[in-house]
């Protein structure tokens, strides 16, 4: 019994450290992070992100300390349901942030709604995520946002005859549906189509079919954890290079973080996306700046997760601070949309439909002073969840 006790207090001494005791006035911000399993490098990616803003930023607004508990969901929806049903009923706080996959984002939307409770999604690309969850509003990209200018722009610059490969979930059923519908509608031919698992396949067969199909170019989508490198190694296993078959790719392909496994091999991939370390302003400068200092591991680069985390905290501390720290969700909400700001990826708005609005950048891979850079050379200034400019 004695025993049964002490274990009891040391696992709750321990939580309260994982969480950072929190004080009753304290805001306390629920962090739904991946930090284990096969997306564990968005959990760093995140918190490096979140370690920088609050160096930056401090880590009080409006007089009221902010407390981020983090839960780890290992980038499962069951997992992340069950951890925002605490968050809410056990450790009551007033918002919660993170996620990285699009079917943990479908499962805290059934916590959310009825405990109006606000999320504020870091990654998760799905576009019917924000359907009928009111209190969810999105900060990393819908994958149509990004492959809509895409298809028009592929077939503008000579590319006629496209296979097309992505992953059987949400973000890449629709990422594969609308490069489909805008490339043939602008005029291009899709040869061919192959629908690869979530769960890292060996990309060897699906690669195989697409060079039987003689395709002047490869789109593809595939989730950022595992996937890039195993394309890489089929698309380079079976001889082809960006001289003989092109790869058009949403920028995950390439992100800041996948160069070290990708390598050389790279170079020459064109890929859409709403972020590079490489993205030339003032503020991405500094953010870039602090965020290598900050990595926990020498040679971690900021990618599209890092800098959706940092604007993330942006918009928390926007809310605070526009409510005199005592937080109404309906309130959060109308303030959510309609929000403006400079990112380090460029300016970004969050929408009446709470999703955001930014510019999307087509870049290639290149080496800039001996390091894999995406390169942007082109922009569709600040395009809404389907792909449409705003003015
Ligand atoms: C998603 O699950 O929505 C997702 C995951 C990884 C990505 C993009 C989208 O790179």
């Amino acid at each position: 019994m004695r025993i049964a006790t002490t274990i009891a207090a040391l696992s709750l001494a321990a939580t309260l450290a994982a969480s950072g005791a929190a004080r009753a006035d304290d805001l306390k911000i629920g962090f739904l992070g991946s930090y284990s399993g096969g997306a564990a490098a968005f959990g760093q990616e995140t918190d490096t992100a979140i370690k920088v803003w609050m160096q930056q930023h401090g880590d009080t607004v409006a007089g009221r300390k902010i407390v981020l508990l983090r839960r780890d969901t290992q980038g499962q929806a069951n997992i992340a349901r069950q951890e925002a049903a605490e968050l809410v009923s056990r450790d009551k706080v007033e918002m919660i942030a993170g996620i990285a996959l699009t079917p943990e984002a479908f499962a805290v939307a059934t916590v959310s709604t009825p405990a109006h409770m606000p999320v504020l999604i870091v990654n998760a690309a799905t576009k019917a995520i924000l359907d009928h969850a009111r209190y969810l509003a999105r900060f990393g990209f819908t994958t149509g946002q990004e492959v809509a200018p895409f298809g028009v722009w592929a077939f503008k610059h000579g590319y006629k005859k496209v296979y097309a490969i992505f992953t059987d979930y949400g973000p890449g059923l629709e990422a594969g549906r609308v490069f489909k519908k805008t490339f043939t509608e602008a005029g291009g031919e899709i040869v061919g189509e192959v629908k690869p698992p979530f769960t890292t396949p060996d990309y060897s067969p699906y690669v195989q079919r697409a060079k039987d199909a003689h395709p002047q170019a490869i789109f593809i989508f595939a989730p950022a954890a595992g996937h890039p490198e195993a394309f890489l190694k089929a698309y380079t296993d079976s001889g082809l290079t960006e001289n003989t078959v092109q790869v058009l790719a949403t920028g995950d392909l390439t992100d800041e973080n996948q160069f070290a496994q990708l390598g050389d091999a790279s170079i020459g991939m064109i890929t859409v996306f709403n972020y590079a370390d490489d993205h030339d302003s003032k503020l991405n400068h500094e953010f870039v700046k602090a965020f290598l200092a900050a990595a926990p591991t020498p040679g971690m680069r900021p990618e599209f997760t890092a800098v959706s985390a940092y604007d993330v905290m942006h918009a928390i501390y926007n809310v605070v601070e526009a409510q005199h720290g005592k937080l109404d969700p309906d309130k959060t909400m109308a303030l959510l949309k309609g929000m403006k700001f400079e990112s380090p990826r460029g300016p970004i708005m969050i929408d009446q439909g709470r999703d955001i609005v930014q510019n999307i950048y087509i870049r290639k891979v290149e080496k800039v002073n001996g390091k894999l850079e995406n390169v942007e050379f082109d922009a569709i200034p600040m395009v809404n969840d389907l792909g449409e400019p705003v003015k």
